[in-house]
């Protein structure tokens, strides 16, 4: 095989992850993402033709490993309504270069699907859960949805190899973060990662304000008067996580600060819309448009061209650029379309 390209921006960062987000509907209407006064049953979501086909996808992807890519995310939406999507797993999972294919789905039918996606292929999940409080639960899932059938999925997801099962945790001050603890308790005995998130203002409908955001240093505090915990190294450089462990050695726990210490000098993270475009930050306002190249038959060496130029082109570090922001920036994609 030849080798492989490392394509770099403009400061260096390679295009080392992809994440492809397959639908761009959930069964969920969180207030944060999909908030359901705007998202109600007459939304208007892609048509199913102004999806990439899976064909066309793992097409992208393998160009993408040519240049460097080696992890690839699955995201939505929420991923698992999409039909049939073990065969895209199954087209991913035969291309040589990748080592680490993931997905993050709210939960909701993995436990149905927990077994096939294992068996296509893929190698470990996260299961997005943002308390197992069902009231609060409820109210942060829009649609009052309880918590069991999440975590039945997470323990069928165990039971059948998909590890290790990480949950991530948005983060609301006032919402759910009185229900932290009971949360790490559950998962610290099933080896199960939890990530904090800070509440980001990703695109431009959730209402986001910095007096919602928990800073993951007051978390740390609060968790470590109760159980106590210390910094352990990243597993990689770019993790988005900053990882800790139980002073006990059973369990670790991740906090993810794009808020209050953001991580864009070593963002490596490229994302594909539902509808082909690529972006080159979670918050971007516009995405080079792949699709209409994948069907205007292009060949791959034009797509690789096109991308390894979005690629050298890009200059993104929003969050580090967000406290000088005086206004709210209009026009940005929205969480649903790329899958955070
Ligand atoms: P691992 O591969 O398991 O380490 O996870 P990951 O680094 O791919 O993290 P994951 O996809 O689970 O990301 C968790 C959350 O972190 C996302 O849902 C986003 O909310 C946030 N996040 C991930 N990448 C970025 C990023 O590039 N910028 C910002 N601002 N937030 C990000
Ligand atoms: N801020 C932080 N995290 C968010 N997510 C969705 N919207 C936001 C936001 N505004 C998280 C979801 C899920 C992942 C896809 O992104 O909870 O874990
Ligand atoms: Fe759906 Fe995830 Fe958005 Fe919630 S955060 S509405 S589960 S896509
Ligand atoms: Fe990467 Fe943009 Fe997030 Fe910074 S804000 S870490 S550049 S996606």
């Amino acid at each position: 095989m030849a080798q492989n390209e490392v394509t770099k921006d403009l400061f260096g960062r390679m295009l080392r992850d992809l994440r492809i987000s397959v639908t761009d509907r959930c069964n969920f209407r969180c207030p944060y993402c999909m908030p359901a006064e705007i998202f109600g049953e007459r939304y208007n979501f892609l048509n199913r033709e102004e999806l990439l086909s899976f064909e066309e996808i793992a097409r992208l992807v393998r160009i993408f490993v040519t240049l460097g890519t080696t992890k690839i995310r699955i995201t939505g939406g929420e991923p698992l309504v999409r039909a049939d999507l073990e065969q895209l797993i199954g087209l991913l999972s035969g291309i040589e270069g990748i080592e680490d294919l993931t997905l993050t789905t709210n939960g909701y039918l993995l436990k149905e699907k927990a077994r096939s996606l294992k068996e296509a292929g893929l190698e470990r999940i996260t299961v997005s859960l943002d308390s197992l409080d069902d009231d609060i639960f409820g109210r942060m899932n829009g649609r009052g949805f309880g918590v069991k059938r999440v975590l039945d999925s997470i323990d069928e997801a165990i039971h059948v190899g998909l590890t290790p099962v990480k949950v991530n945790t948005v983060v609301q001050k006032g919402i759910n973060d009185g229900s932290v603890i009971d949360l790490l308790k559950y998962f610290k005995e099933r080896q199960v990662i939890v990530r904090f998130i800070e509440f980001m203002d990703v695109g431009n409908i959730n209402g986001w304000e910095l007096g919602e955001v928990v800073s993951s240093k007051e978390l740390v505090e609060k968790i470590n008067m109760e159980m106590p915990i210390e910094p352990i190294d990243k597993n990689y450089s770019g993790e988005v996580a900053d990882r800790y462990r139980y002073l006990d050695g059973i369990g670790e726990i991740g906090f993810i600060s794009s808020v209050t210490e953001p991580f864009c000098s070593d963002c490596t993270r490229a994302r594909l819309s539902t509808d082909g475009k690529l972006f080159t930050c979670l918050f971007a306002n516009e995405g080079k448009d792949l699709r209409d190249h994948l069907r205007s038959f292009a060949d791959d060496s034009e797509l690789k061209e096109i991308i390894r130029n979005t690629w050298g082109a890009r200059n993104d570090r929003y969050s580090e650029i967000r406290s000088s922001l005086t206004r709210p920036v209009p026009g940005k994609v929205e969480m649903y379309q790329i899958g955070g």
